[in-house]
């Protein structure tokens, strides 16, 4: 070798050292889950430095993914997984839910840790509203938006959406009914197109306490419970998926109480840099 060239050697690894060159984290096999590149830049590998710490006695190896790119599925409107995506592994949840509902089998393990961390900080008010959806029952209910936005200001409206929504897209608007055509682009918004939701993958879930009225809405900001998660999800494999101020990149409007399962490190990655799932898989 050149001595010109050991010396460029050198000066790279002593950056390396300096933390002034990103050292791409360890690849997998490539079969989906290496991050992708942003702006030519591979995400921070913030999973190797950050200190993990609990309160309880977490099984560790629970909040980790396999290298086969599983947890990495991408379900969005530019990505759909279509009708015929059935996940393998799905499990009852056994923790506080509304209804009876089923996740992955290692999104729930994951999940049952995070909610005895919680349980350890004081929180016991948090239940699964949602869970893994079938393409039959995400067409049944994105239709069920499309028909309550479509009946204008009802009372079913109402007790579906909710008065600060109806307040916000009628009262203050002066309309109150929409086209078939705004209706649909409204629910886009906040329902996913059958075939497209990240509800059927199983991967993630939809939280709710009690004091919201069995409603959705950000009211979920307020909680102890999402100061919580803010804090400290990523510890346990989960992202928030939709977050503020990134609808254009998620498609969809914020959603305090969505979160979604990547693994332990994933987690970490796009939570210390800021990104939503697909600004880590570069899509
Ligand atoms: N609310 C999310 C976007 C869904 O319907 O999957
Ligand atoms: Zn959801």
């Amino acid at each position: 070798m050149k001595k010109r060239s050991i010396l460029w050697i050198l000066l790279a690894l002593t950056l390396a050292l300096q933390g002034c060159i990103q050292i791409p984290p360890s690849t997998g096999d490539g079969t989906g889950t290496e991050p992708g590149t942003i702006g030519g830049n591979t995400p921070h590998p913030y999973h190797q430095t950050v200190q993990y710490t609990y309160q309880t006695a977490v099984n560790e190896e629970a909040l980790m993914t396999g290298a086969d790119g599983t947890y990495l599925v991408l379900a969005n409107k530019s990505f759909p997984i279509g009708e015929n995506y059935h996940p393998q592994n799905l499990v009852a949840l056994t923790c506080n839910t509304t209804y009876d509902m089923k996740l992955d089998a290692c999104a729930a393990g994951a999940l049952y840790e995070m909610l005895e961390e919680m349980e350890a900080a004081g929180i016991t008010d948090l239940y699964v509203t949602s869970a893994y959806r079938s393409y039959t029952y995400q067409q049944q209910l994105y239709q069920k938006y499309l028909n309550i936005e479509l009946s204008g200001i009802s009372e079913e409206a109402y007790e579906c959406l909710g008065y600060d929504y109806i307040q916000t897209h009628y009262l203050n608007t002066g309309k109150s009914k929409l086209s078939v055509e705004d209706a649909k682009r409204v629910v886009l918004s906040y329902s996913a197109y059958p075939g497209t939701s990240e509800h059927q993958t199983g991967l993630c879930v939809d939280f709710i306490t009690p004091d919201m009225g069995g409603m959705l809405t950000t009211a979920f900001e307020q909680t102890e419970a999402f100061a919580w998660l803010r804090e400290n999800a990523y510890k346990f494999g989960f992202i928030l998926r939709y977050p503020k101020e990134k609808e254009s990149i998620t498609g969809y409007t914020y959603e305090p109480w969505h979160y979604r399962f990547v693994g332990r490190e994933v987690a970490t990655d796009i939570y210390f840099g800021g990104l939503t799932l697909e600004q880590y898989l570069g899509k």
